[in-house]
């Protein structure tokens, strides 16, 4: 096996700061990039005549295009050739790893997938828009969640913070966010993984049973959304705490939070972040907590204390 490297590509993690959930209802949610967490992509020569071979080491999988054509990443690879205008058979090997951990909120499939979809138009020498990567990664994410706002693939291909707000047809709201002052934030891992679709079916489904609940706590999370990109701009970390764990209670009316996320949030709380919240999906994966320099250790150590699995450090809006 010839492994000369064609193209290597990667793409971002990410977290949600506010709006889960709320934004599959064509609520805003804002959600910032995790630059330095990544998913990689690498296309090497695949064997002659055996088509596209997928491998993930991580999984310990390997796996033929032609064989399963269904599979979500294989239809990723499908349309994103037809889209870069290849019609015939191409022999490659596509190998993927990720440093995000999957089902846990921090936006690994998305980021998978625009590794792919970067790696393949690399091979062909072409350069793709963020707009029409996140396109093509929405597609993929549709089959693996049903109904996905679109946040995931849109922060991820644009790498940096945006507010994003889904329309019945897109262009859906895609705004860059102003940070005045950057801040940081600890995310905690629960370490139990929740595949997205799971609490967003669960949601739908008793949206479905009481619409009028469920629509008011959509418009007070987008309520604490639009405080939240003024908080922002301003820098004032006291107050975008306190948003911060309103989003955590009104996640729990909504009922996506659990006792896993509860125990790190107010082990966060107590050792002085500003504010806590679950991220994401819910039910298990990551939760926030915003600090400062001088309360970023004490959160850690209580974060660990509480459970937490890993403990990461991310500063947002510095440079
Ligand atoms: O895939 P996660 O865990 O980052 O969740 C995505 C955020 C949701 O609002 C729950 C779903 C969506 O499609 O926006």
């Amino acid at each position: 096996m010839d492994d000369h490297i064609i193209s290597r590509a990667s793409a971002c993690g990410k977290i949600i700061l506010c709006g889960e959930h709320a934004v599959v209802y064509a609520r805003p949610a804002i959600a910032l990039p995790l630059a330095s967490i990544r998913a990689h992509a690498v296309i090497t020569r695949g064997i002659p005549g055996a088509g596209l071979c997928f491998v993930a080491p991580d999984l310990g999988r390997r796996w033929l295009l032609a064989a399963t054509p269904d599979d979500p990443m294989a239809e990723l690879v499908t349309t994103t050739l037809r889209r870069l205008g290849v019609t015939q058979p191409l022999d490659l090997r596509i190998t993927v790893t990720s440093e995000l951990p999957i089902a846990s909120g921090m936006g690994s499939g998305a980021a998978i997938a625009t590794a792919v979809v970067r790696a393949l138009a690399a091979a062909l020498d072409r350069t793709l828009e963020p707009a029409d990567i996140s396109a093509q990664v929405y597609d993929s994410e549709r089959r693996y969640h049903g109904t996905p706002s679109g946040i995931d693939n849109t922060v991820v291909a644009y790498e940096q913070a945006i507010w994003f707000q889904r329309r019945a047809e897109p262009p859906h709201v895609i705004e860059p966010i102003t940070i005045g002052a950057p801040f940081t934030l600890l995310i905690g891992d629960t370490g139990v993984r929740s595949a997205t679709r799971m609490p967003v079916g669960d949601v739908r489904r008793r949206w479905q049973e009481d619409p009028a609940h469920y629509e008011a706590l959509f418009d007070q999370v987008a309520a604490i959304v639009t405080r939240t990109r003024t908080v922002l701009a301003s820098g004032d970390l006291g107050t975008l705490g306190a948003l911060l764990n309103q989003n955590q209670e009104l996640l729990e009316r909504i009922g996506v939070s659990s006792p896993e996320l509860e125990r790190l949030v107010d082990a966060a709380r107590s050792a002085g972040a500003y504010g806590a919240k679950l991220s994401g999906a819910g039910w298990g994966g990551v939760m926030i907590a915003l600090v400062d320099d001088g309360s970023a250790d004490s959160v850690r150590s209580a974060l660990v204390q509480a459970g937490a699995t890993r403990v990461l450090q991310t500063t947002v809006g510095a440079g």
